[in-house]
Order: structure tokens, then sequence, then C-alpha cells
């Protein structure tokens, strides 16, 4: 049995690669710094660590004959609010793992490197990344070039992946859906943009058929390019009784793109196999059986809780000084 370690494997897309990885017959393990968490409750072995602490992490690099690599601050808004540390951890972290590994790396990347542009995309498209996510999850591709690693340019996921690991309730499927529950309505601005979508399960199955394969290189992955207007239609399909509200006011966000992942498929056969319905399904199980006390928690929100761990830490300080 060949061992797996998964460097960030707590979070919400290591919930479902983890179990994945592990019905597939591997050694699982997982390395993480409980950024989000208090505490690690599923049967895999764990190792509580930093992934910027290099000689804690190196014995378990040693063990590994495949990294699946999914650390990183996740979002451009997390990323904004400590430029170094995002700097460190999800480019410069990436580079000393390239020159330090030399088996099988399988690193996630995102479709946010393509920025704002009109026509479809493919990995050869130009890069136009509009924050600092982005722009140091293109860094962290080009310090894997040379190496035996495949890259995932993921488009926005999704879905439940597992019952045990944080979901993320700032992700544009799970947001809307958490709204249409919570107060039975959906405010949609501009609503024209276009976002690449992904059930987080289906990233699951495009990591586990590659942990052995040859393939190397960028892909693409997503399920279906959906503006958000009709995604908000969408989710009213499971809430008849919303309101959706539309406004002209631009979004923030200045993201718009569509991908394929015609690459993928073509290399190695992978095809998503879960709808948008099916995540909102997902969504909406957990929310009416209500497993999560408090939905407006920042917890599951990874600017809105790195914001909140800030100001608490700041606290600390003042009161320490
Ligand atoms: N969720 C999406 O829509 C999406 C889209 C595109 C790409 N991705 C990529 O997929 C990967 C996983 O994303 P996610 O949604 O699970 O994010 P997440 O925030 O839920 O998980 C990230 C995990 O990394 C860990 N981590 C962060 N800094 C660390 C450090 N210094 N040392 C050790 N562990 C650390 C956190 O504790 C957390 O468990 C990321 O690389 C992300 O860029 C996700």
């Amino acid at each position: 049995m060949k061992n797996v370690l998964v460097v960030g494997g707590a979070g919400y897309v290591g919930g479902t690669i983890t179990d994945m990885i592990k019905d597939a017959n591997y050694n699982v393990r997982v390395y993480d710094k409980l950024l989000y968490e208090d505490s690690y409750r599923k049967e895999i072995d764990f190792v509580y660590g930093d992934i910027l602490d290099t000689e804690a992490l190196l014995p378990h690099l040693k063990w590994a004959d495949v990294v699946v690599w999914l650390a990183a601050i996740v979002g451009d808004g997390a990323c904004q609010l400590n430029p170094d540390l995002t700097i460190a951890v999800n480019q410069e972290a990436v580079k000393w793992l390239a020159q330090n590994f030399d088996k099988r790396i399988i690193f996630m990347s995102t479709c946010s490197v393509y920025g704002a542009q009109d026509k479809e995309l493919d990995e050869l498209s130009p890069k136009n990344p509009l924050s600092l996510y982005a722009s140091t999850k293109l860094k962290a591709e080009e310090y894997l070039r040379d190496k035996d690693a495949i890259i995932f340019r993921l488009g926005t996921l999704f879905g439940v992946g597992d019952l045990y690991s944080r979901i993320r309730l700032d992700l544009v499927v799970n947001i809307l859906t958490v709204k249409a529950f919570t107060i039975g309505k959906i405010s949609v601005f501009g609503g024209d943009q276009f976002r690449p979508l992904l059930h987080v399960k289906d990233v699951a199955r495009a990591v586990t058929m590659n942990l052995e394969s040859s393939h190397t290189g960028v892909f693409n992955l997503h399920r279906q390019n959906v503006r958000i207007r009709d995604l908000a239609y969408q989710v009213r399909m499971h809430f008849p009784d919303i309101i959706i509200e539309e406004t002209d006011m631009p979004f923030q966000d200045t993201r718009n793109y569509r991908v394929t992942s015609e690459k993928a498929n073509k290399v190695f056969g992978f095809k998503s196999i879960h709808s948008i319905d099916e995540g909102i399904d997902g969504l909406k199980f957990l929310v009416e059986t209500r497993r999560i006390k408090n939905l407006n928690s920042p917890r599951y929100s990874n600017q809105a809780y790195l914001k909140e761990m800030e100001g608490v830490e700041h606290g600390l300080r003042a009161v320490a000084s």
C-alpha cells in the first residue's frame, strides 16, 4: 500500500479527499494546522503541524509516496488580510516542496488565475490574476512545472463532501442555498458574471484517479459554467417560496470567466458526476436537519474567521503589553 500525505487535509476539500483515498486502499496521513477547527475527529492518521515549520514537515514527506497539497490561505478576501503570510503559505511553501520532494505531487490551483475574460478558457489561455490569492497560486504552479506534479485549476466548489469537516459557506452555491433557507431571500448583484462550478466530491475523484498516474501539468476542472443569476433561480427550484432580489449594483468581485475541462476529459477521462442540484440538496439537508447550530458563525467563512482571529490576537497583545 502506498503512503499518501494530504497536506491541509483537515479543510473543506480535504474531508472528502481523505475518505476517497482511504477507500481506495492507500495509507493516508493528514498534516494540518487546524486553522479553522478546534479538533480533528476523523479516523485518519493525523499530524498537527504548520507547513512553514519545514523541520516538522520533512519526516512526513519522507514517509510519503504521494503528496496531495491542499494547504493554503483560500479566497481573495482571506488572502488580503495578511499578504506576507499568504505569500509564505501559498507560494513560498510550495517552492520549498518542489525543492524537497521528488515523488508524485497533486496540487490544487484555481480557475481564478484567469481573472475576467470573455471567451471560454483552456489551460493555454492568458492568465489574468486579479487578486493576491490568484497570483500566489499561479506562482506556485510555476515552481511545480518540472516536477512529477499534476495541477488542478479548480472551479468554485460546492456541496457537502463529508459530514465531519468544516463546511465552507463562503462559496457561491453554498451561500445562496443557506441564504434561501435562513432569510428566504437571495440578493444578486449584477448577476451576468460566469463562474465554473464543481462539486467537491468530483475533486476527490480526480485526485484519486491521478495518485499513481503519469499525467503531469495543468488541468482545468469544472462541471458547468453558470451565470450567477441563473444559479439563483436554480436554488429557487429547491426553495420555491423565496424572493430573488436583483440589483444593478456591481459586485466588488470582478471575476468573470468560463473554462473548458476538455483536456482532463481527453487525458484521463474526467467527467463530473455530481450535479449542482445534488450540491444544493446536500446543503439543504445540512441546514434543515440543524447540523449547524449557528449558520452566521464566522467559522464557516475563511475571511470572516481569520479577521475575527486577528482581532482576538490583537486584543490579547494589547492585554499583555
Ligand atoms: N473551495 C474552493 O472552491 C476551491 C477552489 C479552487 C481551489 N481550491 C484549492 O483547494 C485547496 C483546499 O481548499 P479548501 O476549500 O479545502 O480550503 P480550506 O480553507 O477549507 O482548507 C485549507 C486547509 O489548509 C490548512 N492550512 C492553512 N494554512 C496552513 C499551514 N500554514 N500549515 C498547515 N495547514 C494549513 C487549513 O487548516 C485548512 O484545513 C486550496 O489549495 C485551495 O486553493 C479550492
